[in-house]
């Protein structure tokens, strides 16, 4: 028998929530796809709380009108079976009418300090729809935790913001990076890449532990920790669209470290996919 509960509506979902009234919930936000990230996110969750909630929903209100949401690898079979070995858990796989019943959500979250910057930039409305999204499955499913990826640092950032910032009584757990043996940070888009592709995207990483080599031996001027990533991403004929050294919290620009936390963060479209990596950096 399968030690997988697959839930597909509000209604079930909450029948569900119900049954469990006394338990510490913890929800796993996903699109699917799942990959080792994603199972990564899932242990850890295990660990915390004896109700798991993973939900699996491609949200269209955080794709541009030219993105990927039509050919987003999907496969829920494929991610239930992969899951079936951290069972017992839920899944949360609703329909986009489901979701969003009366069409695209007409409220939109919004952290304009926090969007407008990096990926955003390049991504217009792209974390209106995750902060959307995410602030609606916090509401359907009331988690005490939620799980985050720190591959995605100014998703994660956005998250905690907006959690701080409305209230939502959970709380937000981060995620290392799970990486490839190249190094390549993985991703559900990494099967976009040709084999090819695929040896020119470990030298993203690489880039970025070249700036946090360089901040290591006390370099604390962000222009010198990026143009020493660019050179190791020219190196290896990757123009990325971007390369910043932020605030981890609150993703502002730093033109030399202090003491809170910094990320040095770099997006790169290689062949069809569009790449996405970060380290952190932090003196003791
Ligand atoms: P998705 O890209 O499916 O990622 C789901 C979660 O897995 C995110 O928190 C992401 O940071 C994490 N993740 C992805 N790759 C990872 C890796 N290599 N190591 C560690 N964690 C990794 O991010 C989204 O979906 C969506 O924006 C979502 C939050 C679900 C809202 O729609």
């Amino acid at each position: 028998m399968s030690s997988i509960v697959c839930l597909e509506s509000l209604e079930a979902m909450k029948a569900f929530l119900d049954r469990q009234a006394n338990e510490r919930v913890a929800l796993v936000p996903t699109m699917g796809s799942l990959h080792q990230g994603h199972l990564a996110l899932v242990e850890e969750a295990k660990k915390r709380a004896a109700v798991v909630i993973v939900s699996i929903f491609v949200n269209p209100l955080q794709f541009g009108p030219h993105e990927d949401f039509k050919n987003y690898p999907r496969d829920l079979e494929k991610d239930l079976h992969s899951l079936e070995r951290y069972g017992p858990l839920s899944v949360f796989a609703p329909s986009v009418a489901e979701m969003y019943p009366n069409g695209p959500s007409r409220t939109v979250i919004t952290l304009p300090s926090m969007t407008n910057t990096m990926c955003g930039l390049g991504r217009p409305g792209h974390f209106d729809g995750v902060a959307t999204v995410v602030a609606k499955l916090f509401n359907i499913i009331r988690p005490h935790f939620a799980f985050f990826g720190k591959k995605d640092a100014q998703q994660l950032a956005i998250i905690r913001q907006l959690t701080r910032d409305l209230n939502f009584p959970v709380e937000i757990v981060g995620v290392p990076t799970v990486r490839e043996p190249s190094g390549l940070a993985m991703s559900s888009r990494n099967q976009y890449l040709t084999a090819q592709e695929k040896d020119q995207a470990a030298f993203l990483y690489q880039a970025l532990l070249a700036g946090k080599k360089l901040f290591e031996r006390g370099e604390r001027h962000a222009g010198s920790l990026i143009a020493e990533a660019f050179k190791i991403l020219e190196a290896h004929g990757i123009e990325p669209e971007y390369v910043s050294l932020v605030d981890a919290d609150t993703l502002a620009s730093v033109d030399t470290i202090a003491d809170s936390p910094v990320i040095l963060a770099l997006a790169a479209r290689l062949g069809r996919a569009r790449l996405i990596d970060n380290v952190v950096m932090e003196s003791l």
